[in-house]
């Protein structure tokens, strides 16, 4: 099956704690707006734990998949305080979302 973005949109109701889909809308992590191929710990004015950037360039679907499957396996010492979403299907969606974010 392909992904289905509105169930992608449901999913996000997990990452809204922390992050915002406006263009400069920090958090407690940074903004999401246009994440899909933007490149890493790349936000201005976020502090950045700097763990991101050791272990990838860009956002591409494939890291996003990686990353969000268990961050701090994919990223040793980030700060991002999320165990992450454990259904393959879940991230497939939740990309299939982003990607509507700006693009
Ligand atoms: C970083 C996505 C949940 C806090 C990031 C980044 C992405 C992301 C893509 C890297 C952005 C960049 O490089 O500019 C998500 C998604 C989530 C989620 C899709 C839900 C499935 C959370 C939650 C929190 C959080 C719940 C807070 C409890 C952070 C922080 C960072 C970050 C603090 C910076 C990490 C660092 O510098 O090591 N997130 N996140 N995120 N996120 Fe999340």
């Amino acid at each position: 099956a392909s992904a289905d973005a509105a169930k992608g949109e449901r999913v996000f109701n997990k990452c809204k704690a922390c992050h915002k889909l406006e263009d400069g809308a920090n958090g407690t992590g940074p903004h999401l707006y246009d994440v899909v191929d933007r490149a890493v710990g790349s936000v201005a004015g976020f502090g950045y734990s700097g763990s991101l950037v050791a272990v990838a360039d860009t956002w591409s679907p494939e890291n996003l998949d990686g990353f969000l499957a268990n961050p701090k396996s994919y990223a040793p010492g980030t700060k991002m305080a999320f165990s992450g979403l454990k259904k393959d299907t879940d991230r497939a969606n939740l990309i299939a979302y982003l990607e509507t974010i700006g693009q």
